[in-house]
């Protein structure tokens, strides 16, 4: 009787082995480095160190583990079961489980024949041959220390407007691991914003009145791994004629000196889009979040005056930002849920793309913010201060920039109703002066 019980026993568990033989490095984990790790982790790219060989991975295994199950990498901060985005780079079910699997069994390295071949990166533009490249001159990015955004005035000298097809921020390559994120904005030459704005690099506050992207338009933005924007086809963005572009770069020093160029690159439409791409910043600019605020609540919203379709969701905050939610109420008074960002990180500056979402005439597209002003905020510079808007990162925002798509003749002063209730903060106490 037990003879036959140990028998079943053996039977069973070495079915189940001969089913799901233990996951090795060259056949399970190796290609999905590649789908979802490599476009940081290979030499010279943002990640410290590389996850292509077996070799380099293997040390990391312990650590690989832990950062799949507390879903710390691959970086993307979107709750999965809110919205469905065309860029999402988080793990599958499977790959965790494949993951976490093949660390416990040892981290295997398996047969070399089951290998993918390795992956092909681009080399230069992901957006093919730009039409127009603006570079900075030098900067010298020091070995160490905290530095400053660094603002650098490119001026374009078109003489004619520029519909934008596809654009595409590069950091010069030996200085990409220090660049933590580039914002390109533009402004018209006549923004107030431009005025006494000397050409090349300059640190300073920032542009000042006019806080990035909100006067005039964002028009891409560089963080470590994320390729360039390609508009779909019929829609694109317009540079008017004469505009300047504004780079933000946020330099991070990895203890070598080096210097960067940063880059932009264009390519421009063949002919005139049927869809003009704005750049629509949802913002409330008048934060104040009360000292010690573990859950501070602020709200944004605008109401559209003709149908658009939205393309991208880039939720903005500083150090307090907490989590993140972004809706819409249609005019039936339904409410879609676009995306829910629960723990936001300041660190991952993430655009999410969300394919084309068709929004009736009527629309309001609602976003809330929590920010956490308490000193359990490991991150928080001063939870005994009262904190407002701007743009330092001890200030606070509250900004969702996003892409929408509307019929090329429209004129784009008429797509919000201005009747729509203002946006509100839910805190009415003492305030600082605005600077
Ligand atoms: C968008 C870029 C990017 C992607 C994609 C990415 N990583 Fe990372 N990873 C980084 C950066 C940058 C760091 C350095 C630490 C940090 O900034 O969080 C890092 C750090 C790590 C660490 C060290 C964590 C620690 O606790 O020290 C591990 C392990 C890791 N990544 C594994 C992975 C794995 C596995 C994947 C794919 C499943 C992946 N990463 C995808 C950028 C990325």
């Amino acid at each position: 009787m037990r003879t036959t019980y140990f028998l079943f026993f053996f039977f069973i568990t070495g079915f189940l082995f001969a089913a799901e033989p233990s996951p090795t490095f060259h056949r399970d984990v190796e290609p999905i480095l590649q789908r979802k790790c490599q476009s940081c982790h290979r030499p010279g790219e943002a990640a410290p160190f590389a996850l292509v060989s077996y070799d380099q991975a293997r040390p990391w295994a312990k650590a690989i583990r832990n950062s799949v199950i507390q879903r710390k990498m691959p970086p993307w901060h979107a709750d999965p079961h809110v919205g469905k985005f065309v860029n999402d780079r988080s793990l599958s079910e499977a790959e965790s489980k494949a993951l976490i699997a093949w660390v416990d069994g040892g981290a295997p390295r398996g047969d070399a024949q089951d290998a993918p071949k390795p992956a092909v990166w681009p080399q230069g533009w992901t957006i093919g041959q730009p039409d127009a490249v603006f570079e900075m001159p030098g900067y010298d990015v020091p070995a160490t220390g905290i530095i400053g955004y660094q603002w650098v005035k490119l001026p374009t000298g078109f003489t004619e407007d520029k519909w934008v097809q596809a654009v595409e921020c590069r950091p010069a390559d030996s200085a990409r691991p220090m660049v933590h994120h580039i914002a390109a904005v533009w402004r018209r030459p006549d923004s107030p914003s431009m005025k006494g704005l000397a050409q090349g690099t300059f640190a300073a506050k920032g542009p000042g009145a006019g806080e990035l992207g909100m006067s005039d338009g964002l028009l891409a933005d560089y963080v470590p791994g994320m390729p360039g924007l390609i508009f779909p086809a019929g829609k694109a963005m317009l540079l008017p004629a004469g505009a300047d572009i504004l780079l933000q770069i946020h330099y991070t020093p990895t203890g070598k000196a080096v210097k960067d160029r940063s880059k932009v690159g264009l390519i421009f439409a063949k002919e005139p889009p049927a869809e003009a791409v704005l750049n629509l910043a949802v913002v409330n600019g008048r934060i104040r979040i009360p000292p010690g605020d573990p859950h501070h609540r602020v709200d944004a919203a605008v109401t559209f005056n003709k149908p658009v379709k939205l393309l991208a969701l880039n939720p903005h905050m500083h150090l307090r930002g907490k989590s993140f939610t972004v809706r819409a109420t249609l005019p039936d008074n339904t409410t879609q849920r676009l995306l829910n960002v629960p723990r936001y990180d300041f660190n991952w500056q993430t655009t999410y793309e969300t394919g084309e979402v068709a929004l009736p005439e009527g629309t309001r597209l609602e976003a809330s913010a929590w920010f956490d002003n308490s000193p359990n905020n490991p991150w928080n510079p001063d939870p005994k201060a009262e904190v407002i808007f701007g743009d330092q990162t001890t200030d606070e925002m509250m900004v969702v920039f996003t892409h929408i798509a509307v019929p090329h003749s429209f004129d784009r002063r008429k797509l919000l109703r201005r009747n729509a209730p203002a946006t509100s903060s839910s805190y009415d106490g003492p305030s600082k002066p605005t600077r």
